[in-house]
C-alpha cells in the first residue's frame, strides 16, 4: 500500500503558488481555492515523488521555470472544453463570416484558436471547413492553434480523444469521416492534423510570429485573468486582427473598456465582435 501523504496546503504556500501561477499564467487563484490547488496538484505528488505538498512547493520555488512549474502549471489551468462548444459561433462562422470572407480575392483565411486546451476547438474548425468549403479548394484555410500547457499541446497534436470525449458535442457523421479507431481511442486522421499548426503561446507575453488574422476565437480563458491583464491583451488584439475581422469570446464574456472598436455583431446568439477603425 502506498503511504497516504499530507496533501494540506498551507496558508504562506498557497500563497506561493498564487504568485507563481499569476507571474507565470497571468490567472488568479481567489483566497478559499485551496481545496482547488490540494486537489489538482495531488497526482503530481504521488507522480513525481515527493514526500508532500510542502515539498513540492520548496522544489518549484528553487526552479520555477523548469519541468516542475511546467507541470504544475498544466495541473492547476481549467481545461475544459468540447467539439462545437456552443454551436453557434461554428454556426455564424458556416454561414455568415466565412462566406463573406470568401467574396474578397484574397485566396486566404487566417483563423487563430487562442488558448485551445485540448484541441477541440480548432478541430471542429478543421472539420466545419472540410464539410462545408469543399468547393473553395483554391483556398488557404490557415488554423493557427496556441496553449499554455505543454500537455494540452501534446494531447492536440496527438489527435487522440476518448469515446466520452467524442460523445461531447461531435456530430456523429464526422466520426467515420474524420477519425481512425486506435486501441480504445479516436485519432483524428492525419491530413485533418496536419492542417493545424499548433504553438506554445503565452497569452500574457509577447505574442511572436502571429500573421494578421480573420477571425480570433479567445473562449472561456479571460475568465481567468484581472482587469489589467484583459486590457493588455484586448490592446494586443486590435494589432493582430485584420480590420473588420471577427473575435469570439466565450458566451458572456465582453470587451470591457474596448467596445469602441470591438463591436458587437448582430449575430446574436454568439459573442462575436468584429473590429472597426479607431
Ligand atoms: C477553459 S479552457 C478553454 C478552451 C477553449 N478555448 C474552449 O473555449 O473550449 C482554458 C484554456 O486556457 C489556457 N490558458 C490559461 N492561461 C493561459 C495563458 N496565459 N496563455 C495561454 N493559454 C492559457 C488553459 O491552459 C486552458 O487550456
Amino acid at each position: 500500500m502506498p503511504r497516504v501523504k499530507d496533501l494540506s496546503i498551507s496558508t504562506e504556500d498557497f500563497k506561493t503558488i498564487q504568485k507563481f501561477f499569476l507571474e507565470h499564467t497571468g490567472n488568479s487563484l481567489e483566497e478559499g481555492k485551496e481545496y482547488l490547488v490540494e486537489g489538482r496538484l495531488k497526482s503530481l505528488v504521488y507522480d513525481e515523488k515527493f514526500e508532500d505538498l510542502q515539498s513540492l512547493v520548496s522544489s518549484l520555488v528553487r526552479d520555477p521555470k523548469g519541468d516542475l512549474g511546467k507541470k504544475v502549471i498544466d495541473a492547476l489551468t481549467t481545461h475544459e472544453t468540447s467539439f462545437f462548444r456552443d454551436k453557434h459561433p461554428f454556426e455564424t462562422l458556416k454561414t455568415a463570416i466565412i462566406p463573406e470572407l470568401l467574396k474578397s480575392d484574397s485566396k486566404e483565411i487566417q483563423i487563430w484558436s487562442a488558448a485551445c486546451s485540448s484541441g477541440q476547438e480548432p478541430y471542429s474548425l478543421a472539420m466545419l471547413i472540410e464539410e462545408s468549403f469543399m468547393d473553395s479548394r483554391d483556398w488557404e484555410f490557415n488554423i493557427v492553434a496556441t496553449e499554455i500547457s505543454e500537455k494540452m499541446l501534446e494531447k492536440c497534436r496527438s489527435g487522440l480523444f476518448s469515446q466520452f470525449e467524442i460523445s461531447r458535442g461531435l456530430p456523429p457523421h464526422y466520426l467515420p469521416w474524420f477519425f481512425q479507431r486506435v486501441e480504445s481511442k479516436w485519432q483524428i486522421k492525419p491530413e485533418l492534423r496536419e492542417r493545424i499548426d499548433f504553438r506554445y503561446l503565452n497569452l500574457c507575453t509577447h505574442w511572436g510570429g502571429l500573421q494578421q488574422m480573420d477571425v480570433i476565437l479567445m473562449r472561456n480563458v479571460l475568465i481567468y485573468f484581472e482587469d489589467d491583464i484583459k486590457k493588455n491583451i484586448f490592446e494586443k488584439i486590435l494589432k493582430v486582427l485584420k480590420p473588420g475581422g471577427h473575435l469570439f469570446l466565450g458566451s458572456g464574456e465582453t470587451p470591457v473598456g474596448f467596445e469602441d472598436r470591438l463591436q458587437q455583431t448582430d449575430f446574436s446568439t454568439s459573442a462575436c465582435f468584429k473590429l472597426v477603425s479607431g
